[in-house]
């Protein structure tokens, strides 16, 4: 552990990632990848603590990807906080951040493009065309950069983490992945980088997405209709404040497919807007 004020190593490309993997798998030490675009919270936080839990060496990546922003609005207002990020990484004991400009990624002439079909229909795919592209693209080629022999994935983008699996497994890239548990305020809210964004009154209203999902899985397990219960968690959300419910919806938490009641593995998805912002959440439906 560093105190607050020191930062993590810093690597911008591909050779000195390399490098610095090449180096630790010659001591034969495991190295495990949290992907991020930054403006870390506890959420992140809890990616390190549980990649170091399992591997040798944390390797924390970020990229503010523009390939998986659906405006240019959007992304010119993602938080830049590199010098911030670097000693939350260093204060939480990972070994290196590798963040590498724009063109490293997507250099003159770029091409290529990874795109899952099924688990990124609907929800959040839906809403945000080409959204999981240009997630499965850009993990595609962290996972190939890095080497690492795992990478972790937070639940609350529960769908991006069912793309992921998918790409992995179909392009046999050898890397295990990890799923960690949404962190969440103490009134419920998820822990999300889009949570800075809020005013202090969109704040309190915020807490009101997940409680509406509770009382949905409730209900749910307790073996009411998915279409009743859905249609009233919606109203719940939009009288609490919130201006727009894209989606709320029960679906497989492997497949992804929509059910019409719970069933074993079921999960409740919603995303809401308060005024320009987004919320995303998920919870199971009883024993996951
Ligand atoms: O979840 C995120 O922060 C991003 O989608 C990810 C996985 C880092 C890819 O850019």
């Amino acid at each position: 552990m560093s105190d607050s004020t020191s930062a993590v190593e810093i690597v911008r490309t591909v050779k000195a990632l390399r490098a610095r993997v090449a180096g630790w798998r010659a001591e034969g030490l495991t190295v495990g990848l949290i992907p991020t675009m930054g403006a870390l919270h506890a959420g992140h936080i809890s990616l390190v603590e549980a990649a170091l839990a399992r591997y040798d060496r944390a390797v924390a990546t970020l990229f503010i990807n523009p390939r998986q922003f659906n405006s240019a609005a959007d992304l010119a207002k993602y938080p830049r906080t590199e010098v911030d990020d670097s000693r939350k990484l260093a204060a939480a004991g990972a070994h290196l951040l590798y963040a590498p400009d724009g063109d490293a990624m997507y250099p003159p002439g770029y091409a290529t493009n990874i795109s899952v079909s099924g688990v990124s229909s609907g929800l959040c795919g839906a809403d945000r065309p080409g959204h999981f592209d240009g997630v499965a693209t850009v993990c595609t080629k962290l996972f190939l950069q890095s080497g690492a022999d795992g990478a972790f994935f937070g639940e609350k983008d529960f769908q991006q983490l069912q793309v992921v699996r998918r790409f992995v497994q179909d392009l046999n890239i050898p890397i295990e992945i990890h799923p960690c548990p949404t962190v969440r305020e103490a009134d419920g809210l998820a822990l999300s980088s889009r949570n800075m964004r809020l005013t202090p009154r969109e704040r309190q209203i915020a807490p009101a997405l997940h409680r509406a999902l509770q009382a949905a899985a409730e209900r749910l397990s307790a073996g009411a209709d998915a279409g009743s219960v859905l249609a009233a968690a919606a109203a719940a959300i939009r009288d609490a404040g919130f201006d727009r419910v894209d989606y709320l919806e029960l679906r497989d938490g492997g497949s992804l497919a929509p059910l019409e009641r719970a069933e074993t593995g079921a999960r409740i998805f919603a995303a809401a807007w308060l005024d320009e912002v987004r919320l995303i959440d998920n919870i199971p439906v009883g024993a996951a």
